[in-house]
């Protein structure tokens, strides 16, 4: 029965084939995708991370801006602030995707990226009702197939938790212009706090960042009422840190994890096969995500 099923699931789903997906175990990777849709639609949530993950690394050989970068726009922010978020940028992303440092080595620096950043920002006087205006200004872009992920996730009532360690107001705004901002979305991220005049004055609650996504996702479970009593979770990031997300969903079924590797490939890439049940090498669509919901839902 096995071999027939892995027979089937090779027609069905030919994204898995694509050289471009690594897998550990293809066996298990199918079994689980099985599982799932037995179980069916109403059993499942995705929980996804943004930066990188939903929204592209390049397009047309240039990097495409994360959320904390969209506010590099002279209506944010002055071009000192840019020098300097740059200067970080150039410090501490080389060391956030360093494979030979270990996560705890990696999280006392993070801290320090995240709160220079956000103190800069906080300095700028930042107003609110210019985002909009930058998100539509910058090159802020989804991964090919990102309509067909929400709208399919939004059309079968599946919850989409999405966990940033980006900027959850711009985040919003990037979702909202692209008009997948559906009503099955959840957001966990850094909210800016604004005063009553609109001028960022603070971020809101606990710092999220790429290494303690495990922390908020614990702080977070009880709130999120319409993702209990879904056991099986899509996973999806580009950081081993994502990996954390899930461990807020209380007795967990079955769990499928697929990391996008978009950089450091060949220093990771063993990494990402041992970490994810799914590595996609340099892949900027959500075709092998879309290929396997097509199969849930
Ligand atoms: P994510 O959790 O949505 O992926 O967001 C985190 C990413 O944001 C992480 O990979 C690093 C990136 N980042 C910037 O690009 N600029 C910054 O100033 C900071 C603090 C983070
Ligand atoms: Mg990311």
């Amino acid at each position: 029965v096995l071999a027939i099923w892995h027979q089937l699931i090779k027609t069905e789903i030919p994204e898995l084939s694509k050289c471009s997906v690594l897998m550990r175990e293809r066996g298990r990777v199918e079994e689980t995708i099985y599982a799932m849709q037995r179980a069916g639609a109403g059993n499942l949530q995705v929980i996804s991370d943004f930066d990188m993950t939903l929204t592209r690394f390049a397009h047309n050989g240039k990097r495409v801006p994360t959320t904390h970068n969209i506010l590099d726009n002279r209506l944010l922010i002055n071009e000192d602030c840019t020098k300097k978020m740059r200067e970080l940028m150039n410090t501490y992303y080389p060391i956030e995707i360093d494979a030979s440092r270990s996560v705890e080595e990696k999280l006392p620096l993070m801290v320090e990226w995240w709160t220079k950043v956000h103190e800069l920002l906080i300095q700028q006087r930042i107003r609110k009702d210019m985002l909009s205006q930058a998100v539509k200004e910058s090159s802020a872009m989804l991964r090919d197939g990102y309509k067909v992920f929400f709208d399919r996730l939004a059309e079968n009532q599946v919850p989409l938790l999405i966990f940033s360690a980006g900027v959850g107001d711009v985040l919003e705004e990037v979702i909202r212009q692209n008009r997948v901002f559906h009503p099955n979305v959840h957001i966990i991220s850094n909210y800016m706090d604004f005063d009553h005049t609109g001028i960022l004055q603070a971020f809101k609650g606990q710092l999220i960042h790429t290494f303690n996504k495990r922390e908020g996702a614990l702080s977070h479970a009880a709130c999120l009422r319409e993702l209990q009593g879904r056991p099986n979770v899509l996973l999806l990031g580009d950081s081993l840190g994502d990996l954390t997300m899930a461990d807020g969903v209380s007795e967990p079924q079955n769990i499928l994890t697929i990391g996008f590797l978009n950089d450091q490939v060949e220093e990771r890439k063993e990494l990402y096969v041992n970490s994810f049940d799914i590595v996609l090498v340099k892949d900027e669509t959500m075709d092998v995500p879309n290929a396997i919901l097509g199969h849930i839902t």
